[in-house]
């Protein structure tokens, strides 16, 4: 798998220091199920409750089909970001986003967002995120609004948007 081209908003170069950004393919995903699980264990969450639902968000060649799957590393996959690509009216998923507990609030998790947007963009006016209660604070951190009257159930309190689209007067 080759490195792409998944460059800064800015159109500055896609390396950022100490790690830079690839899309993934089925050879990642041991590495990546690897961070996603590390991720995960962080949550607030029981035990139990993480050991039962961790094959849920668990990747596998079949989410390839219809996933965007983008890695941030170094000489390793530290993060992981996953794209739905199948955009509705309001905007592409975005699936996941995961950064290894070692390698938080070093800004990986923005620029694996930041490259997910870019790919957004081609496909949809903005995009959709059904935020852990957990993850609430780097969304916001992130030009990300909640979007009213929608309830997902407790696991997912928080349906977020943001708008891709230069100068558009929806975005909140
Ligand atoms: C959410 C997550 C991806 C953020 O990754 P990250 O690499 O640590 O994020 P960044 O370093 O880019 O953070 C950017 C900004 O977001 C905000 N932020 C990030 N994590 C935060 C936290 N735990 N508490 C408060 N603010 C936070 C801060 O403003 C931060 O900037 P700062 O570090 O300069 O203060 C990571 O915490 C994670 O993997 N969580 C578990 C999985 C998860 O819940 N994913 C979201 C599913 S919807």
């Amino acid at each position: 798998m080759s490195i792409v081209s998944l460059g800064s908003p800015d159109g500055s170069a896609a390396a950022s220091p100490g790690f830079h950004l690839r899309k993934a393919g089925p050879a990642d995903l041991p590495a990546v199920n690897t961070i996603v699980e590390r991720a995960i264990a962080t949550w607030n969450s029981s035990a139990r409750v993480l050991r039962l639902s961790l094959p849920l968000y668990r990747y596998t060649e079949l989410d390839l089909a219809h996933l965007e799957l983008l890695v941030a590393e170094t000489s390793e996959v530290i993060g992981v970001a996953a794209l739905e690509m199948t955009a509705d009216d309001s905007g592409v998923l975005l699936h996941g986003l995961y950064v290894d507990p070692q390698q938080r609030r070093l800004g990986v998790g923005t620029r694996l967002l930041q490259a997910a947007e870019q790919i957004a963009r081609r496909h949809g006016r903005g995009m959709r995120v059904r935020a852990r209660p957990e993850a609430m604070a780097f969304f916001e951190a992130n030009g990300y609004r909640r979007m009213p009257q929608i309830d997902l159930g407790d696991a997912y309190p928080r349906l977020l948007w943001k708008s891709l689209v230069v100068d558009d007067s929806s975005a909140a």
